[in-house]
């Protein structure tokens, strides 16, 4: 099983943004992590950031044909990235949705999520756990599903 862990624009400097929201990690302890997780359920993972809306796209256009499955924290494009919606839909694979912070416990824009009724699962407000959850969520689901 191969699982593409995708994240958005500003998330290759967590840890240095603000912390009462995002945690204290950084992208690359997160991703160490996800892989420590990974191996104990035999999964492949291929990770992947950008902070450029079409790079996201090209590589899900690219990748998703050998993967079995979508964790995604797309940042701030969760708000009004509809291309990237639409790159997500056409993978056809099933997708989690990670968010560091609450986004329905913020700023009134950050309660439209274009993701809405795309994702198997959302997960938010656990900070970088939320990430392991996700992957979890997502294993159990495609192996029950296939
Ligand atoms: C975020 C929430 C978004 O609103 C924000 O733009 C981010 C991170 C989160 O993980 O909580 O960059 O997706």
């Amino acid at each position: 099983m191969k699982i593409l862990i995708l994240n958005g624009p500003n998330l290759n400097i967590l840890g240095n943004r603000d912390k009462n929201h995002y945690g204290i990690k950084s992208l690359d302890e997160i991703n160490a992590e996800l892989e420590n997780h990974a191996q104990k359920y035999k999964v492949e993972l291929l990770f992947f950031q950008s902070n450029h809306e079409g790079e996201l796209i090209d590589f899900l256009q690219k990748e998703s044909k050998h993967a079995d499955g979508v964790l995604i924290n797309p940042g701030a494009l969760t708000h009004y990235g509809y291309s990237l919606r639409d790159a997500l839909v056409d993978t056809d694979l099933p997708i989690v949705e990670v968010h560091l912070s609450n986004i329905k416990k913020r700023e009134e824009f950050r309660k439209t999520d274009v993701l809405d009724g795309i994702v198997i699962k959302r997960i938010m407000g656990l900070k970088e756990k939320g990430y392991i959850i996700g992957l979890e969520k997502l294993v159990e689901h495609i192996r029950k599903t296939s």
